[in-house]
């Protein structure tokens, strides 16, 4: 009988020659079965060796697994050099042309960040009075109740306290401590630190966000910034103060807009006023963000009150002087004819790029 084995060479010879051939490790794994596995010639080889005598079968056995080896061998060096190749042809798929990107931005330019209107304005603001020879200081946003309103003349139960919506931070005791309603605050921190320091007279701006718990419309929003004016100095007139608020108005909207003061009430000035100017957005003619009246309120002004000189412990005979605040928001919204001021907190891009 001749041996199971007569082919073997040229069997062989094949099953490499297949291997050699196969083009993907997914053809691979899918002719594994029948180069190396149960469904292969090398299977069926091995179970003929069955009906060789036994002192042939070792003989036999042994030059088959040393067949069986070869091509398991050439198998394995194929799947490394498959994978290999396909490695390498999903990282040429991935690469990164540099290249594209820069010609891409060329023609998109990537968009650079800048300031916001808000701070912008605020800014501005600043230095529209530092011309005037004010200097800038800065107060806390979360202040004691004694600060936001009674050392500003507004004692607890005040009915004036019905004029400024306000967000509680601590009913406790010893305190209430609120989000400060406005930027007059800071005006009595100046006023102690200055007579702390022998730093009189002063002549401040104190730019700052304010709280109140106000629903948002076309002229407010519950989050807003004022500018607070304090002159504290001697021989201080009403003349002082409406030359302050005209020369201001002039020199930061334009000398075609006028301003003008009106009395009013504010507990912390004797006497108050009101500070309004032309309607930039119709030019005096009345419109939906003035209300038809072609005037808008940028905010209030007067006289220092002999009670805030003595919450601080200044001497009112010695000292006179004159406060103001005003929406530093609103002033933005006037100076860019913007009609509705929620525009300022929505964060549309396109309305934010218009003042890059
Ligand atoms: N604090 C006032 C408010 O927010 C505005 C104001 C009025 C400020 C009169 C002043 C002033 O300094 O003198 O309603």
């Amino acid at each position: 009988m001749t041996s199971p084995l007569a082919n073997l060479q040229s069997q062989i010879d094949e099953l490499l020659a297949r291997i050699a051939s196969l083009e993907s490790l997914e053809a691979l794994r899918a002719a594994e079965p029948s180069l190396t596995g149960k469904r292969s010639v090398l299977s069926s080889l091995q179970k003929s060796l069955g009906g060789l005598a036994p002192e042939e079968r070792s003989d036999a056995g042994a030059t088959l697994q040393g067949a069986r080896r070869h091509v398991e061998i050439a198998l394995e060096d194929r799947r490394v050099e498959l994978a290999r190749e396909e490695r390498r042809i999903r990282l040429q798929a991935d690469r990164l042309d540099l290249g594209d990107v820069v010609v891409q931005s060329v023609r998109w330019p990537a968009t650079v960040g800048h300031r916001g209107l808000v701070p912008s304005t605020q800014r501005e603001l600043e230095d529209v009075f530092v011309g005037m020879g004010f200097t800038v200081a800065d107060g806390p946003e979360v202040e004691s109740d004694w600060y936001n309103f009674e050392a500003l003349n507004i004692p607890p139960a005040h009915p004036a306290r019905g004029m400024w919506d306000t967000f509680y931070v601590d009913l406790g005791e010893p305190e209430t401590v609120v989000l400060r309603t406005h930027t007059s605050p800071t005006q009595i921190h100046l006023m102690e630190l200055a007579l702390a320091q022998e730093a009189l007279p002063i002549h401040s701006v104190m730019p700052g966000r304010c709280y109140r718990r106000d629903t948002p419309d076309a002229r407010h929003l519950a989050t807003f910034h004022q500018i607070e004016g304090l002159v504290v100095d001697r021989d201080i007139t009403f003349a002082d103060l409406a030359g302050v608020i005209e020369t201001f108005t002039r020199s930061y909207f334009g000398s075609d807009i006028e301003s003008r003061l009106r009395p009013a009430y504010f507990p912390f000035t004797e006497p108050s006023a009101e500070f309004e100017i032309t309607c930039t957005i119709c030019r005096g003619d009345g419109c939906r963000t003035c209300s038809q009246t072609g005037w808008i309120e940028l905010g209030g002004c007067g006289m220092l009150d002999p009670a805030v000189f003595s919450a601080v412990g200044l001497d009112a005979d010695e000292w006179s002087g004159f406060a103001f605040g005003f929406g530093i928001d609103r002033c933005a919204q006037m100076r860019y004819q913007i009609g509705d001021m929620r525009a300022l907190i929505e964060n549309d891009v396109r309305f934010l790029g218009q003042f890059s």
